[in-house]
């Protein structure tokens, strides 16, 4: 993606080390930063300064990567699980993580360059797979739309072009008029703090919406589209994505406005049946408590926004069922929930 006029992607390898843009400086500060070791891409994933389902997935690749290359020469077996279970523990929910794991460990078995290789492969899919649900998700936009979005599956959220956004690009690219009302997300605010800043290099007209807006926008008649991400998908359709789509999925159903997930197939996990197995994560209370931000004469401050001394509840997903998804958008096409199996996502 184009800031400033440079390619960019969201993460990437170069020999051993990985450089990332950090997401948590965004959007006041664009800055890339380095990390040199596998426990160092642990505590960037931790720390979110890297997020979202695709970006964490290519990062945890690479951290598998690195791993493999820090690992003692013979008997490196022992070193190997205990990165794996190290990295696994970084983050929960996203499929993506522990799919891109999974692989990079198979192939760090046979030689730290396939390992490599792997990781590096992982990425690439990545962006392509990325790029082609920006394809199918277009034929969905006509000009004139107007399309809701929650959180940030921007290109930001994956190593290259993202999902939910993907169609809207390429629509802008094609020359359609469409303008993104973009949930601002509390807690971390990834909709008003990234979405935003990418909708706006991107020159695609947008306003940012208070995250109790939706309905009211629906209601009359401002919203002809919602396109949302996941971070897990269910053999049974149900979709673990930021908290807060639930309550927008239910609304769209009521309003009739269509709502759409853009995920790719590395992000179905069909070891859960439902949307009840997906672990569901808690994050600290501080991020509803505090919020960062700047100040007019250019500082970086956290604030306290609560009534001090209240404790607050942070989970950082909710789960969409099934029923409330008018289609999911993949690279290999667009497809009803009902519908999925591995057999038509091969
Ligand atoms: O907690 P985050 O920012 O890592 O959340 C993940 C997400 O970016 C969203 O849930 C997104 O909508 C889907 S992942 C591209």
């Amino acid at each position: 993606m184009l800031v400033d006029g440079q390619n960019y992607r969201t993460v990437w390898m170069d020999g051993t080390s990985v450089f990332f843009i950090d997401q948590n400086l965004l959007p006041f500060q664009f800055i890339i930063k380095k990390s040199a070791s596998y426990g160092e891409s642990c505590a960037v994933i931790c720390k979110m300064q890297v997020r979202g389902a695709g970006a964490i997935g290519a990062l945890a690749g690479f951290a598998m990567a690195q791993a493999a290359m820090e690992a003692p020469e013979t008997g490196n077996s022992g070193f190997l699980d205990e990165a794996r279970k190290i990295i696994e523990s970084t983050r929960p929910t996203a499929r993506n993580l522990f799919y891109a794991v999974e692989k990079v460990f198979a192939a760090a078995q046979i030689s730290k360059s396939a390992a490599i290789e792997s990781a590096l492969e992982i990425a690439d899919c990545d962006v392509a797979d990325s790029k082609k649900i920006g394809e199918y998700g277009n034929t969905l936009l006509c000009s004139g739309m107007n399309v809701e979005t929650h959180c940030n599956a921007g290109w930001l959220a994956f190593v290259d072009y993202g999902t939910a956004l993907s169609p809207i690009y390429l629509a802008h690219q094609e020359g359609k008029n469409i303008f993104v009302y973009a949930d601002e997300t509390r807690p971390r605010s990834q909709g008003a703090r990234l979405t935003a800043w990418e909708l706006h290099h991107a020159g695609i007209p947008h306003s940012i919406i208070p995250d109790n807006a939706g309905a009211w926008l629906m209601s009359q008649g401002k919203i002809d589209l919602m396109i949302v991400g996941a971070d897990r998908i269910a053999a049974n359709g149900d979709v673990a994505n930021k908290i807060g789509t639930l309550e927008k999925a239910i609304v769209a159903n009521e309003f009739g406005v269509p709502f759409y997930v853009a995920a790719p197939v590395s992000t179905f996990d069909f070891s859960c049946p439902s949307g009840a197995s997906i672990p569901i994560e808690e994050r600290n209370e501080e991020e509803v408590l505090y919020q960062d931000g700047m100040t007019q004469d250019g500082r970086h401050e956290r604030v306290l926004v609560c009534s001090p001394g209240s404790s607050a509840l942070n989970p950082a997903f909710d789960v969409t069922p099934a029923k409330y998804i008018t289609g999911i958008i993949t690279e290999k096409g667009i497809i009803k929930p009902d519908l999925i199996s591995i057999k038509n996502l091969q």
